[in-house]
């Protein structure tokens, strides 16, 4: 039995660069091939990680999962529903959901997930979106997913989720740059107190983080010296921008899963290698944070 370093255990690949759409600010490659996007969760289940972050709104993914990890029993899947952006949920909406997430099983060739994920969080915030939370709870009750949540942008969408509904699984962007919810205490102390798992994802922004300042598109032209000055942080402790950027997520105790995006094995290779050398002193990374959420939220930047 292999004993992988305990790191891995929070480590989760993500899936979006495996659909049918190209994917990331910084994708030169276009839309990965399924039997590499195979590839690299082979090489991923091979040297220890067995978490996995889908959805069923991005497209092939699910099914590349389903494939390549037919025989993997131990992996640990999380996907999400739909997204409705409707201004009421009504009972067609639930079996929309509910059929969305029957495809998934089938996609993904399993009889259950680990976790199910509201994908837009305002569903649950319009008038019905109840109906929504009590039809994934019903899902839990069947054992067909063992934790249910929500995937947010915001701490005021984490705040009015939370307040309303009794999530076990929140998700959230945060980066060396992206420092907005490490003042959300609250969220922190449900974490430490075992009542809320907490999954980080846009750990390298996309991959800006870990874009030389020459090939910084014009697109995010204005995030050029943020990144300068995480490099420079960086440098001046001896880290990589690849290390730099998995210290800060690693150092957060409270995180159950930090979900990375890659586009090969040897992106995914230099990740496992930087999680192994960087060390987990503490490092002082709040001089990089930048709060502008037009800067640090990708989904506002200008499409292309
Ligand atoms: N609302 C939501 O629920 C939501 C939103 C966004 C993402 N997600 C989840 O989070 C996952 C990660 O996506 P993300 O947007 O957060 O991406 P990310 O992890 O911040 O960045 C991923 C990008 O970083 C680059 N990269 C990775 N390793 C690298 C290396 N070793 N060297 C150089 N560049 C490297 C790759 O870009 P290139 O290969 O293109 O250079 C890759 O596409 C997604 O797959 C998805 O599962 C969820």
């Amino acid at each position: 039995m292999n004993a992988f370093p305990p790191v891995l255990k929070r480590l989760a690949l993500g899936g979006a660069q495996w659909g049918a759409h190209a994917y990331g600010i910084a994708n030169t490659q276009g839309v990965l091939r399924e039997k590499d996007a195979e590839g690299i969760i082979n090489y991923a289940v091979e040297r220890g990680i067995r978490s996995f972050d889908t959805a069923s709104s991005y497209d092939t993914s699910e099914c590349v999962i389903g494939r390549a990890l037919a025989d993997c029993p131990a992996a640990r899947i999380v996907t999400k529903t739909p997204v409705f952006h409707s201004k009421v949920v009504r009972s067609e909406h639930v079996e929309v959901l509910i059929k969305a997430f029957e495809d998934s099983l089938e996609h993904l060739k399993v009889s259950q997930v680990y976790g199910l994920l509201i994908h837009h969080s305002g569903d649950l915030l319009v008038p019905g979106g109840h109906l929504l939370f009590d039809a994934m709870k019903t899902l839990k009750d069947l054992k067909r997913v063992s934790k249910i949540g929500v995937s947010v942008y915001t701490a005021e969408q984490a705040h009015a989720v939370l307040a309303k509904f009794p999530v076990e699984i929140i998700q959230l962007p945060m980066n060396v740059l992206d420092q907005r919810f490490l003042s959300e205490e609250w969220l922190w102390a449900l974490a430490s107190r075992g009542e809320l798992e907490i999954h980080a994802r846009s750990i390298f922004l996309q991959g800006a983080l870990l874009m030389s300042p020459q090939t910084i598109p014009n697109r995010i032209r204005f995030l050029a010296d943020p990144i300068e000055k995480f490099r420079k942080t960086a440098l001046e402790i001896n880290l990589s921008p690849l290390q730099g950027a998995l210290h800060f997520v690693l150092q957060q105790k409270a995180l159950t899963q930090v979900i990375v995006g890659v586009h090969s094995c040897e992106e995914l290779q230099q990740i496992l290698s930087a999680t192994q050398d960087c060390s987990l002193h503490s490092i002082d990374w709040t001089g990089c944070a930048i709060d502008d959420p037009d800067f640090i939220d990708p989904s506002r930047w200008k499409p292309v």
